[in-house]
């Protein structure tokens, strides 16, 4: 990664693009505080994220953040349901379980909460993840290729879902994406190629 000036104002959507191995999941990972840089600094509403302990990363990006992996990172001992409150309850929120559910019924997996993610298909524990994000209202949501393993239809429900929050509660939205129809729909498009970013 170098030489990279970038700036999400709130209510953006940004899309980045780039080949396999270019460093997307690496750079979403440094603007999230899952990875800290060697050099530079990321900011996150103003604060001095990256420089930050990790619990000061984790209490920002709580705060802040939603963030759907690549590989979904679901937890492999917990349902559907309880995946998606997980962040709920850390954050202390009320309703944590009707929340949980409403989300999974948006992303259409209202049947499938009580499964463990071995039970569910790829595109299946891709919904939970992404439900998991929606349900604690982030700000700022980064998700790394949020329909790289779902069907057209499915697909194009997540983006509407995206754009949604987008327009409606002012989400930004950071997204590494290899569909090309997610991507036209962002307002800002870029390109990382060997770790530096272009538009
Ligand atoms: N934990 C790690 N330790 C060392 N090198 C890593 C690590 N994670 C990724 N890399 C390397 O950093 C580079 C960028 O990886 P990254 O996962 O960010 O790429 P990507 O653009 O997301 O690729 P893809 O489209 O395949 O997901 C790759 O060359 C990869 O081998
Ligand atoms: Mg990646």
């Amino acid at each position: 990664m170098q030489d990279i000036t970038l700036t999400v104002n709130a209510g953006d959507s940004l899309a980045i693009t780039g080949p396999s191995g270019s460093g997307k999941s690496t750079l979403l990972s440094l603007l999230a505080g899952l990875d800290v840089p060697t050099r530079g600094e990321v900011l996150l509403a103003d604060t001095p994220f990256s420089s930050g302990s990790e619990d000061q990363r984790a209490r920002l990006r709580g705060e802040h953040c939603g963030f759907v992996f690549q590989h979904f990172q679901l937890v492999a001992d917990l349902t559907a349901q309880e995946n998606v409150m997980l962040p709920l309850e850390i954050l202390g929120r009320d309703k944590a379980r009707d929340t949980a559910r409403h989300w999974l019924g948006q992303v259409g997996l209202g049947k499938r909460c009580h499964h463990f993610p071995a039970q569910l298909s790829g595109g299946e524990q891709q919904r939970v993840a992404l439900a998991r994000a929606f349900a604690v209202a982030p700000s700022l949501l980064f998700a790394d290729e949020p329909t790289g393993s779902l069907d057209y239809a499915n697909g194009e429900h997540v983006a509407d879902l995206l754009f949604s929050l987008n327009r409606e509660q002012g989400t930004a939205l950071v997204l590494v994406t290899h569909d090309q129809t997610l991507a036209r729909r962002c307002s800002r498009a870029m390109s990382l190629v060997e770790g530096r970013l272009g538009v």
